[in-house]
Formats: C-alpha cells, sequence, structure tokens
C-alpha cells in the first residue's frame, strides 16, 4: 500500500514538472521612442527583463515618436509571428484597424504605459500603467496644500502647465486631472498651458516664451520631469531662482528632479514608475499557465515626494496621500 501511494505520488510530480515546463517564447515589444528619462528607463526595464528570462527571445522596435512607424513594427510583428506584443500608443487613437490585424493574428496582446482609445473593442490579455489622472490631481493638490501651508491661499496664483505629447495618454490624463484638482483650489488661476511634449529642450523653449510673454508665473505644472528640468535651465537663464520664485512639480520622480529637488531647485515630483519588468515577466509567466487577467488596467503603487515631507493631499478617488522627503530615500532610487 506505501509502495502503491510513493509510486503515486511521483506520476503526480511528473506530470507537474510537465506541465510547468517552461516554453521558449518571442516577445516583441513596440516601445514609442526615447524621449525622456523616464522612457529609458522603461525601455531598460522591459528589454533587460526579457533578455535575462531563459528561453524567452525579445523583438524591440523603437518607434522614434512616429504612429506609423509603430504600425508597421506590429505588422512586422505579425509576419514573424511573435508569441506575445507588448504595446504602448504614442497617442490613444488611430489604433483600430492594426490591433484588430494582431487579434486576427491571434498573437497575445499586452497593452502597457499608455492605453489605446479603441482598448474596449479589442482583445488583449493583460494592461499595466500609470493612472495619469490621479497623477496629474496630485500635482495641483500638491501645489495647492504646499501655497496653503505658505499662507498663500488668498493671492491670486498664476499657473502654467506644461503638457506632454499632445494626445496621449498621459497627456489627456494628466490634464484632466490637473484641471480637476485647479477646481478644488480656487486660488490657483490658469495662466497658461502649452504642450512640452515630454522633452527637455521643447521644456526650456516653452518656459523661455512663457516667462517672455506673461506678467507672472508663480507654479510651474510640468507632466514630466523632463520638461520642468528643461523649464529650470530656462528659468535659471532668465535671472530668477528656480524652486522659489517659481514653485517646480514635475511627474514620473526620476534621478535627476531627486537631485533638483535636493539642490532646492524644483519642490515636488509625483511618481510614475517606468520598472515595468518584473510586471510584464509575472504576466507573462501567468498566462503561460493558464491564468486569465480582466481588462482592468493594473496601477502600479505611486507616492509623491517633495523637499520636506510631510504634506498631505487628497487624491482624486477619495483616498489621500503624504508626500515622502526626497533626500531620505534617494538613495533607494532605481531610476
Ligand atoms: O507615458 C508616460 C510618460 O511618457 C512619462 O511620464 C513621460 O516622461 C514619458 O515620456
Amino acid at each position: 500500500m506505501k509502495k502503491l501511494f510513493v509510486f503515486a505520488m511521483l506520476v503526480v510530480l511528473a506530470i507537474s514538472c510537465v506541465a510547468v515546463e517552461a516554453k521558449d517564447l518571442t516577445i516583441a515589444f513596440s516601445q514609442i521612442g526615447q524621449e525622456s528619462d523616464w522612457r529609458t528607463a522603461n525601455t531598460d526595464s522591459v528589454n533587460g527583463t526579457i533578455e535575462a528570462h531563459e528561453g524567452w527571445t525579445l523583438v524591440y522596435d523603437d518607434a522614434q515618436q512616429k504612429q506609423e512607424n509603430q504600425i508597421k513594427a506590429l505588422r512586422n510583428f505579425i509576419t514573424q509571428g511573435v508569441d506575445y506584443i507588448l504595446f504602448t500608443g504614442v497617442v490613444e487613437t488611430g489604433w483600430d484597424e492594426v490591433l484588430k490585424e494582431v487579434n486576427e493574428a491571434e498573437i497575445p496582446l499586452i497593452l502597457l504605459d499608455r492605453m489605446p482609445s479603441c482598448a474596449d473593442q479589442i482583445d488583449y490579455v493583460a494592461a499595466f500603467g500609470g493612472d495619469f489622472v490621479k497623477e496629474g490631481y496630485r500635482q495641483v493638490a500638491w501645489a495647492g496644500e504646499y501655497l496653503k501651508s505658505l499662507g498663500r491661499d488668498g493671492e491670486d496664483v498664476q499657473v502654467v502647465i506644461m503638457e506632454g505629447t499632445t494626445g496621449s495618454g498621459a497627456q489627456v490624463g494628466r490634464t484632466e486631472g490637473n484641471l480637476a484638482a485647479m477646481e478644488q483650489y480656487p486660488f490657483l488661476k490658469l495662466a497658461a498651458q502649452q504642450s512640452g511634449n515630454f522633452t527637455r529642450a521643447e521644456g526650456q523653449a516653452v518656459m523661455e516664451s512663457w516667462l517672455k510673454s506673461l506678467d507672472k508665473i508663480d507654479v510651474l505644472i510640468a507632466q514630466n520631469d523632463d520638461m520642468a528640468l528643461g523649464a529650470i535651465d530656462a528659468i535659471k537663464a532668465a535671472g530668477l531662482v528656480p524652486g522659489k520664485d517659481i514653485i517646480i512639480v514635475g511627474c514620473d520622480s526620476v534621478k535627476a528632479a531627486f537631485d533638483a529637488i535636493v539642490a532646492g531647485e524644483m519642490n515636488c515630483t509625483v511618481e510614475c514608475t517606468p520598472l515595468y519588468g518584473p510586471t510584464v515577466e509575472s504576466f507573462i509567466e501567468r498566462i503561460e499557465a493558464g491564468e486569465q487577467f480582466s481588462k482592468e488596467i493594473v496601477h502600479p503603487e505611486e507616492f509623491v515626494y517633495d523637499m520636506d515631507g510631510g504634506i498631505v493631499l487628497a487624491d482624486n478617488d477619495g483616498g489621500s496621500t503624504t508626500s515622502i522627503k526626497a533626500a531620505d530615500v534617494i538613495d533607494e532610487r532605481q531610476y
């Protein structure tokens, strides 16, 4: 009886080993370009994780910010018969046709970062990315609470919003969040809003032109840190003190923003993590093991970092967050 039991256990073990045996996979990633420090960290995280995974082969395409390049890359992935496609779209619209082709080819699609507006009309196996509306809301809410803590809520505070790439999910969502939070702080007055295309160079150019055309700027809300850093160069060149004469709130929480906050030249950065590699790996492993995900976008946990910490701000979803002092965690940052 005992021998029979041991034999049965060995059979079960052998079957389960066969069931979990990893399959070789070709995983294609259509990345939008390399416009920011965030994007570089995102590419490194996803590509590095796939390349390090035994049996997985990466097919990578950098679309250089052009939608037509991404459409071409997706069609190439279909022709190559890859096993998975990872996709983030430079803008929200214009993907219907090509993503339906991906579905017809029955290649599992994983949506990352910026979601296409046709998401509810296509099939995808998982979706992961930042909560852009929440991030945008947090940026303005932080500025509102910080100004209140300085007793400046009795003034008309002039705010400029530097937006990301027009029509991208990150720009659309963060602008919605920025404007919704502005309504909660009536002393914040919108002086201008313009795209800086998520790049440092364009952030600098937009700030230069605002400094010439606007009478007064009290707060810059930059929808990513690269644009904030470009704007800091323009502010210094104009003889003003960034972080003091103009309060600067960025988004992403890249290393260079932490350095700027610790140096007193920037006030706050709202986190949008680019470290997608481990999540992508776990999605694929679990899908291969037969798990199914809902169509809900999975959001990473993210925080708010500033000069002193301790600013309590309401989130757009009824929750709240307390800012963390950047200097306390700068050594732990991975990007
Ligand atoms: O889609 C995420 C955004 O794209 C990041 O905030 C920005 O830096 C990037 O270019």
